[in-house]
């Protein structure tokens, strides 16, 4: 297959990107290379045949249908978010626009771009969301697709409401989505303001371990 990876330059886009190249699929990497991104990640595939760059941003609708047009790709991953909650409580804005406005943006670029095409039953917009849409769970308990949204960050907030555009681009046009809600991942090439990496690095540098609140937090962790 051939896959638009957006996002790609990410934590977990790049591994998408390297898994997909290693097991001989096309891949297009479409990232805006904001401070999130690493090129680096990306290394170990970006002189094989099969990969393919695009610097863009999701938030410039012409540059996402020069994208589709250019690649015609056989489905979506969209990966391309504003990922970092607590920047989220410091600058919403930036929340909205890209995971908000980019997430409609490329909704109609792959809609008008699968329609193009004829409506191909086999395309996929594979759209990557967080388990943080349904807020916060007590000491025990689980969430499953029937639990009711309930975020509770801007950050939570910007990706509920491009998980509600990527249904209903479903169920108004048809357009063939997946949608999913994974939980934190960690492993390698993970960020280094992130929680696992920073208890590492300082554990390593004889520093004190950062806690948040009162340290009983819960996480679910996911290797990505
Ligand atoms: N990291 C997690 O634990 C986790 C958990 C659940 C869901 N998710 C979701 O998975 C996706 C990837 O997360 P991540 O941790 O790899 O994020 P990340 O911050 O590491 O990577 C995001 C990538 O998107 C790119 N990007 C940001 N804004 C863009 C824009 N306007 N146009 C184009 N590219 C842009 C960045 O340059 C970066 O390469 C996100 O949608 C996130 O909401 C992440």
């Amino acid at each position: 297959m051939k896959i638009l990876v957006t996002g790609g330059a990410g934590f977990i886009g790049s591994a998408v990107v390297r898994l997909a190249v290693s097991r001989g699929h096309e891949v297009v990497n479409l990232d805006a290379l904001t401070y999130a991104a690493c090129l680096e990640n990306v290394a170990p595939v970006a002189d094989s045949p099969l990969y393919a760059f695009e610097q863009a941003d999701i938030r410039d609708p012409e540059a996402l249908t020069a994208i589709f047009t250019r690649h015609k790709p056989d489905a979506v991953m969209h990966l391309a978010a504003e990922s970092h909650v607590d920047r989220s409580i410091d600058g919403p804005g930036a929340f909205i626009e890209t995971n908000v406005m980019g997430t409609y943006n490329m909704l109609q670029a792959a809609r008008s771009f699968w329609e193009g095409e004829g409506r191909p039953e086999s395309f996929r917009f594979h759209h990557i969301s967080t388990d943080e849409v349904y807020g916060t769970l007590g000491p025990t308990g689980q969430f499953t697709e029937e639990t009711p949204y309930a975020p509770n960050s801007p950050y939570s907030a910007s990706k509920a409401g491009s998980d509600h555009l990527v249904r209903a681009w479903h169920e108004t046009y048809g357009l063939p989505v997946v949608l999913t809600n994974c939980s934190n991942n960690y492993g390698p090439y993970h960020f280094p303001e992130k929680l696992i990496p920073v208890v590492i690095l300082n554990a390593l540098a004889g520093k004190p371990l950062p806690i948040y609140g009162d340290g009983s937090n819960v996480r679910d962790w996911l290797y990505v």
